[in-house]
């Protein structure tokens, strides 16, 4: 249904899925977590297509995401990954240009669980769903990489502990790196795919547009060339969108929620499709608060190019169910409301 809105079909209403959608406000989630560990869960290919399809099966989402981490690459290039109480960790911290040099640049191969995951996701997937894959883009994935994240505004280009020469090294490395990973997703059938930009809001304009967006902007042509349609979210990134908007081959801009999707649409000059942007926390709320929100968003969807509905980041995993459940059928019902009433 989404390649169908992007690709400018009709799909009657608009279609729905939530970042982080296969995580821990899940109970199914939460079992097989007992059992497994994350990371050995991401690379069994039947585990990650298992947490993959459990969000359509107990909420009727319109797309499946992929479950995986932007993470991982740093892992196959040779960082030590864990996952704490406090977020991820990626050690030790690339500090200088050796550090760089040292890190491989995994083939698409080496993504073989994502690989085959993606091809049982796709095996299994209810007709009318889409799959969506994912990466991070690469300034998101160097802050991790440089000890930059979580939590501390302190990633930026130059604010890192490394010298300056780390940055545009690692950056380059990163865009061969991401090519390769979202590869091995294309190869095995992925049609949408979403760079996540989570640390860009880091970032000044001018540092954005000089040592970031041409980077991203390469790798997002690069995707176009392999026949994928493109999801770009950068977080807290409104004084970016002015650059966003010239980069060519996006084909959907993720919206958070600082600003409505009217301004974001006034901001792009309404020539993207886009997607979001209900604050995840007016998922903790009342029913009526819901509502309020969910026909609002709607309503301006109505008025865009296209409008894929999702959260402005991902679902906190003190969510209820049942209001993921109440959010997602009061979207799937619009259209009859709208009709109806
Ligand atoms: O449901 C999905 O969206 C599919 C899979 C997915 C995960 N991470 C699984 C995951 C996706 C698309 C991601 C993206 C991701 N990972 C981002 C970008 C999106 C965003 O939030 O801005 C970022 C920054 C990460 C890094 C990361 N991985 C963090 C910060 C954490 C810990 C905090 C948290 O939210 O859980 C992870 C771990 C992680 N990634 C879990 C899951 C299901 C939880 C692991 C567990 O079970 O403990």
């Amino acid at each position: 249904m989404i390649l169908d809105l992007i690709e400018g079909r009709k799909t009657g209403r608009t279609p729905v899925w939530f970042m982080r959608q296969a995580g821990r406000f899940l109970p199914g989630y939460r079992k097989l977590r007992e059992k497994y560990g994350f990371l050995q869960m991401c690379e069994t290919p039947e585990l990650a297509a298992e947490a993959t399809l459990l969000p359509l099966k107990t909420l009727d989402f319109d797309a499946a995401i992929l479950f995986s981490d932007i993470l991982i690459p740093a892992w196959k290039m040779g960082m030590k990954l864990s996952y704490t109480g406090e977020g991820p960790k990626l050690e030790p911290a690339v500090a200088s240009l050796r550090d760089v040099e040292a890190l491989a640049v995994p083939a698409p191969e080496e993504y073989r669980a994502a690989g085959e995951a993606v091809k049982t996701v796709l095996a299994g997937l209810p007709k009318g769903k889409d799959l969506i894959g994912f990466s991070a883009a690469p300034y998101t994935l160097l802050t991790y990489m440089t000890g930059g994240a979580p939590g501390k505004r302190a990633g930026a280009a130059g604010k890192s502990a490394a010298p300056p020469e780390v940055f545009p090294a690692l950056m380059s490395k990163l865009e061969a790196v991401i090519i390769n990973c979202a590869r091995a997703q294309i190869k095995a059938g992925v049609k949408i795919f979403q760079l996540f930009d989570t640390w860009a809001g880091n970032l000044s304009a001018e540092e954005y547009a000089r040592s970031v967006m041409p980077g991203t902007a390469r790798i997002i042509s690069a995707l176009k060339k392999d026949g994928v349609k493109v999801i770009y979210f950068a977080k807290d990134a409104w004084h970016l969108m002015g650059d966003v908007r010239n980069i060519p081959g996006i084909d959907v801009v993720s919206a958070d929620a600082g600003h409505t999707l009217a301004q974001y649409d006034a901001r792009l000059g309404g020539r993207f499709i886009l997607q979001g942007n209900l604050d995840p926390a007016v998922l903790l709320g009342s029913r009526e608060e819901m509502k309020a929100e969910i026909d609002r968003i709607l309503a301006e969807g109505g008025k865009l190019k296209g409008h894929i509905f999702n959260l402005g980041h991902g679902v906190r995993p003190d969510t209820p169910p049942d209001n993921a459940r109440f959010a997602v059928d009061r979207i799937h019902k619009s259209f009859c409301r709208r009709i109806f009433s």
